[in-house]
C-alpha cells in the first residue's frame, strides 16, 4: 500500500476540521469539534492507526502531514474560541451594564418618638438609682386596677377615671397603679421599681387629653419608708430630666391608694407647675398585695409622661403624640430640640 490515499483522507479529514471550526457557534461546540478530530478515539487517530502498513520510507511524509493537520486544526480551534468568548464579552458589557453615576433611591430616615425617648430617658434616670423595670398588661381586670388599690365597686373615684370597659368585665388599664399590685404579689421584698406604658380613658380628646397616653408608676416598698425617701427620689429624678436643680413643693392631695397622699409641684419661674401624685402605700393596697404591713411600709407615684414631653419640648397639642402626621415626627429625626 501507498501512502497516497492516507495522505488525502488527512487533507481532508483537515478540511471538514477546519470548516466544523469555523461554524462552532460556542466555545464548548469548538471543543467537541476538536475531541471528534484529534481525541484518542478522533478521526486522526483512525487514520493513523493504519500506519504500520505503509512501507517504512511512506511513513515519515504521512506523520508529517498528520502533524500538521493537527497544528493547524487546533491552532483554528484556538482562535474561534478565543473570538467566541471575547463576543460574549462584548454582549455581556452591551447588556448588563449599569450607569453607575446614577443617583441611588432615597430611604427615608427614620427617628425615635419624643414620647419613647423620654421613655428610655426616665428608665436610665431610674436604673441609675437602683430601680429595676416592671411591667403589666394593658387589659386588666377590676382587682389589679381598682379593687385592689382601695377603689371598690361603689367608691366615686370610679368615675375620676372615665374607664373602657370590655364586653368579658376586663378593661384596659386607666393608670399604671395596677402594676403596684401585680410587683406586690409576686412575693419578692423589698420592691424598687419602675413601670411605663400606655394608660387608656374614655375621654373627649383636646389639646391636654388624650384617650391613649403614658404613665411612669413607681413603687419602693421596703422597712421603714418614709415621705423623705419619697421625696428625696423624686427630686432626683426630675432634676435629671430637667438637667437643673429644681424646687418641689408637696401639696396634700387624695388618691386611694397613698395615705397621705399628695400632689409634687415643681416650679417653674414664679408658677409651681403640678406635675404627680404620690404617697405611702396605704396599708389596705399593701394587704391586697400581700405583703406584710407590720413590717413593711413604702411610697408609690404616677405621672404622665406625655406631659414631661410637652413640658421639653414646647408643643402645644398632645394630639400630635399619635396624630400619625409625619411631620411632627420628622421634628424630632436627630434627637429633637432640647
Ligand atoms: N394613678 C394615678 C392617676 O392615674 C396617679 C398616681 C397618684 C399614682 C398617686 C400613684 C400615686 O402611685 O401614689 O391619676
Amino acid at each position: 500500500m501507498t501512502g497516497q490515499p492516507m495522505l488525502e483522507q488527512i487533507e481532508a479529514l483537515r478540511a471538514e476540521a477546519l470548516a466544523a471550526v469555523a461554524v462552532a457557534g460556542t466555545p464548548d461546540a469548538v471543543r467537541t469539534v476538536l475531541g471528534e478530530h484529534l481525541g484518542k478515539k478522533g478521526r486522526l487517530q483512525e487514520v493513523l492507526r493504519r500506519i504500520g502498513s505503509l512501507a517504512p520510507a511512506e511513513r515519515g511524509p504521512v506523520g508529517q502531514a498528520a502533524n500538521a493537520a493537527r497544528g493547524a486544526i487546533e491552532a483554528a480551534a484556538e482562535a474561534r474560541e478565543r473570538a467566541l468568548r471575547e463576543a460574549s464579552e462584548s454582549n455581556l458589557a452591551e447588556s448588563e451594564w449599569v450607569d453607575a453615576t446614577l443617583p441611588g433611591t432615597r430611604r427615608p430616615a427614620g427617628s425615635i418618638h419624643p414620647v419613647s425617648a423620654m421613655i428610655r430617658e426616665v428608665e436610665d434616670v431610674f436604673l441609675g438609682m437602683g430601680f429595676d423595670l416592671a411591667d403589666g398588661p394593658w387589659v386588666e381586670d377590676d382587682w389589679h386596677n381598682f379593687t385592689a388599690l382601695n377603689v371598690p365597686p361603689d367608691h366615686p373615684a370610679r368615675d375620676l377615671q372615665d374607664t373602657f370597659w370590655l364586653e368579658d368585665g376586663n378593661l384596659l388599664r386607666t393608670h399604671t397603679s395596677p402594676v403596684q399590685i401585680r410587683l406586690m404579689a409576686r412575693g419578692a421584698l423589698p420592691i424598687r421599681s419602675v413601670a411605663i406604658g400606655r394608660v387608656f380613658r374614655n375621654e373627649t380628646t383636646d389639646a391636654t387629653h388624650e384617650h391613649t397616653f403614658h404613665q411612669i408608676e413607681g413603687l419602693l416598698v421596703d422597712r421603714e419608708v418614709s415621705v423623705g425617701h419619697m421625696v428625696f427620689v423624686l427630686r432626683t429624678f426630675l432634676r435629671e430630666i430637667f438637667a437643673q436643680e429644681v424646687e418641689v413643693r408637696l401639696r396634700p392631695s387624695y388618691f386611694p391608694f397613698v395615705e397621705p397622699g399628695f400632689e409634687l409641684d415643681v416650679r417653674r419661674g414664679d408658677a409651681w407647675l403640678e406635675l404627680l401624685g404620690c404617697g405611702l402605700v396605704h396599708p389596705r393596697v399593701l394587704v391586697a398585695g400581700g405583703v406584710d404591713r407590720s413590717r413593711y411600709s413604702g411610697f408609690a407615684f404616677g405621672l404622665g409622661i406625655d406631659r414631661l414631653v410637652l413640658l421639653r419640648h414646647g408643643i402645644e397639642d398632645i394630639r400630635h403624640f399619635t396624630g400619625g402626621d409625619l411631620r411632627f415626627l420628622r421634628l424630632f429625626r436627630w434627637g429633637g430640640a432640647r
